[in-house]
């Protein structure tokens, strides 16, 4: 898809529709009204007829308006209020790009200067469009005899007359590119079924995006692992034929060669079948998604290196599948991570945290400004924050306000959660250092916590991605989330 910004009055917009925001009240802005005037009063006559609707979010399309060079006007109402909020703002582009994909038009302008935005600049408005632009376009990549469907959206431009320079605004639409190209990355790895997206194809994955964008790439094998003593890692892989990896990809753009990097670590169970504790069946399917914490890191590193960020970034990826076998793990084995503790394995089903605690242990041989990892790492934190805000967790109060600040901005939102010393009480063992699992209660906490117990020496914060990263249902899918947020807090840094 191709974005520019015009600075033209309206009348002169050369597009296959032109996209209006009209208030409920039909109070025009002065440019809307002296384009009325050139189009001999098209738009309030139609107003006056109430064929806008009262709603915020319904549309109406005029063809074949005279005095003008838009072959369409789309007229999107929005709404009563004097200025939108962010989620009115977003509901607003989505329908008007919804609409006119189902009449397949190919080229759009948004006179996005006529809006008035609550508290959000013209480049935070320019940001969201961009990525809505772009998830409005996506399609699943569906595996199919049939011909693959595409959008008909090809091009889209931002009418900008205003006091903001136009290379700030340029500037803002190509990063949002990058962060879209980001989140589609991360949703197509996400989509693919186990049998394809298994360990081997992301390490195969992660050599070709190194290649694409300049990332160092890196590839443990298992007798790598072995040789790291990373025991709990490999206790979640022993059950499945599919052979573990430890994916690290490396982005240097820092101006300083050696400043230290901010290391993200991404859950990558290809699936997660429980393991001996076995999962129900029912929608056992989607636990192919348990592997979204990977393929948001992978969106991110390529998003950062599109947007070529001056900072070190590196992503690191434990990858494994975890399956009931011969030779899996019991409830009840015992293991030693690359830290030294010990962890008794009293649930096989809580391994997200088992391979993260290696891979935390591995990330800070890299000497990291801070490390943040993202895993769908427990069904508790959908029952707590359901499925708009990602758990955010942290031992550092400075990281864990950025984090939720740049979750506020995109609207890829997280929310604060504890980790006080008390919570920890539940992963005490009468056998090894810790237990993998405490009770019911709180157990997005207590899965924290037991991370929190691998990162004591680092400045670090943990997203818990499981109520966020895709959807279920009729609308079964990944999300891209958060690759949003990350880009936002790293362009921050
Ligand atoms: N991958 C799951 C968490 C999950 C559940 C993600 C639902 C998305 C939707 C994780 O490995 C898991 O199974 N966690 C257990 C932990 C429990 C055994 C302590 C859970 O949440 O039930
Ligand atoms: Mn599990
Ligand atoms: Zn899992």
């Amino acid at each position: 898809m191709e974005f520019s910004i015009k600075a033209q009055s309206l009348d002169k917009i050369v597009t296959d529709a032109l996209i209006l925001a009209i208030p409920a009240n039909h109070q025009l802005t002065p440019e809307i009204k002296q384009l009325d005037g050139l189009c001999a009063q098209a738009i309030s006559q139609l107003l006056k007829k109430g064929d806008l609707g009262k709603n915020l979010g319904n549309t109406v399309v005029l063809h074949h308006v005279t005095g003008i060079k838009a072959q369409r006007l789309l007229l999107i109402n929005s709404g009563a209020k004097a200025s939108l909020n962010d989620s009115e703002y977003k509901q607003l582009i989505r329908s008007s790009l919804k609409t006119l994909e189902t009449l397949g038009v190919k080229n759009v302008a948004f006179a996005i200067n006529q809006i008035n935005l609550t508290n959000r600049d013209l480049n935070w408005a320019l940001e969201q469009a961009t990525l809505l632009a772009l998830e409005t376009q996506y399609r699943i990549k569906r595996i199919s005899k049939d011909k693959v469907n595409t959008s008909s959206l090809q091009n889209v431009s931002f009418v900008t007359k205003g006091k903001t320079p136009s290379t700030t605004l340029t500037k803002a639409v190509h990063q949002a590119q990058a962060v879209g190209h980001g989140i589609a990355l991360s949703k197509d790895l996400a989509n693919l079924p186990p049998n394809i997206c298994t360990p081997t194809y992301l390490a195969k994955e992660a050599q070709k995006l190194g290649k694409e964008w300049k990332l160092k790439v890196d590839v443990l094998e298992k007798s790598e692992m072995e040789k790291l003593g990373m025991g709990s890692l490999l206790a979640v892989a022993q059950g499945s034929r599919q052979a573990p990896k430890l994916i690290t990809m490396k982005y240097n753009g820092a101006a300083q060669k050696n400043e230290k990097p901010i290391v993200l670590v991404g859950k990558g169970i290809t699936f997660d079948t429980g393991g001996i504790s076995l999962k129900p069946a029912p929608e056992m399917d989607e636990m192919k998604f348990d592997m979204c914490g990977a393929a948001s890191v992978f969106g991110v590193m390529r998003a950062v290196a599109e947007m070529k960020l001056p900072i070190n970034l590196i992503g690191v990826v434990p990858t494994c599948e975890n399956m009931p076998d011969g030779n899996a793990t019991r409830p009840g084995d015992i293991v030693t991570s690359m830290s030294g503790q010990t962890i008794e394995i009293l649930n096989t089903d809580a391994e997200g945290r088992l391979i993260l605690c290696d891979a935390l242990t591995y990330a800070q041989r890299f000497e990291p400004k801070a490390i943040i990892d993202i895993a769908t790492l427990t069904g508790a934190c959908v029952i707590a924050l359901g499925n708009e805000a990602a758990g955010l967790f942290a031992n550092n109060e400075h990281l864990s306000n950025a984090l939720k600040q740049a979750g506020d901005i995109t609207g890829d939102r997280a929310w604060p959660m504890p980790l006080w010393e008390e919570y920890h009480e539940g992963l005490r063992s009468n056998f090894a250092d810790m237990a993998n699992v405490a009770g019911r209660a709180g157990g997005s906490i207590t899965a924290a916590c037991f991370l929190a117990k691998f990162t004591r020496d680092v400045t670090w914060a943990h997203l818990d991605i499981a109520g966020v990263a895709y959807r279920g249902g009729k609308e079964k899918g990944a999300t891209g989330r958060p690759v949003s947020l990350l880009c936002q807090f790293l362009k921050q840094q």
